[in-house]
């Protein structure tokens, strides 16, 4: 694979900016469930780096469980129709569900995921997601919880990949698709 420099067009939001707003999200998230118990469900494999961040600033008594979901389409623009590939261990029912995403892009995805999740009746359902391209929204989401908006450009690193390499960087940065190769 090719090292990311190669095609990186600029860092977005640098790591020390991203750990900043996770911290206000989580405070945000921490008195608007004080009192209650928080059931986190974060969507594979995007939103994993963002969920271990966010939850290590809760003081609000949490459990966290996953699902992982594939879109259909190619890896870089989705179209109206997700699969279940892991559906989640416990039951929703009566819990407040915290949906933590790393991007709603099209919002196909997250609206998906939401008209699954109602049906399993939870006491109350929200969204967070760590960053939100609004101008590519074709399906209308309510975002409860938003770190960042950004502009549409496709990004990698913080859980972003680039066909699923790069997950691991710990800031936002634009690809310049003209130097990206994926063969490496
Ligand atoms: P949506 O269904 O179009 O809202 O797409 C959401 C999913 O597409 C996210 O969970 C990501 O996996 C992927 N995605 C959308 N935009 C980007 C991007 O800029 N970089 C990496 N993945 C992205
Ligand atoms: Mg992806």
């Amino acid at each position: 694979m090719q090292d990311y420099h190669e095609f990186l067009d600029e860092i977005l939001i640098d790591e020390a900016t991203l750990q900043v707003r996770i911290t206000e999200l989580a405070e945000e998230i921490n008195r608007d469930y004080q009192g209650e118990t928080l059931h986190l469900i974060c969507i594979l494999r995007g939103g994993v780096i963002f969920l271990t961040d966010l939850m290590r600033h809760l003081t609000v008594l949490n459990s966290v469980d996953f699902m992982a979901i594939s879109s259909y389409g190619t890896s870089r623009q989705t179209t109206g129709q997700v699969r279940i590939n892991m559906d989640l261990v416990e039951n929703i029912s009566g819990r407040n569900v915290l949906l933590v995403e790393d991007i709603v892009d099209s919002g196909y995805t997250i609206a998906s995921v939401l008209d699954l999740l109602k049906t399993r009746h939870p006491k109350t359902l929200r969204v967070c997601t760590l960053l939100d391209k609004p101008e590519r929204r074709e399906v209308n989401v309510p975002i409860h919880y938003r770190g960042f908006s950004i502009p549409n450009k496709f990004v990698f690193g913080y859980g972003l990949d680039l066909d699923e390499y790069y997950r691991n960087l710990p800031f936002i940065a634009t690809v310049d698709l003209a130097r990206f190769s994926p063969s490496g």
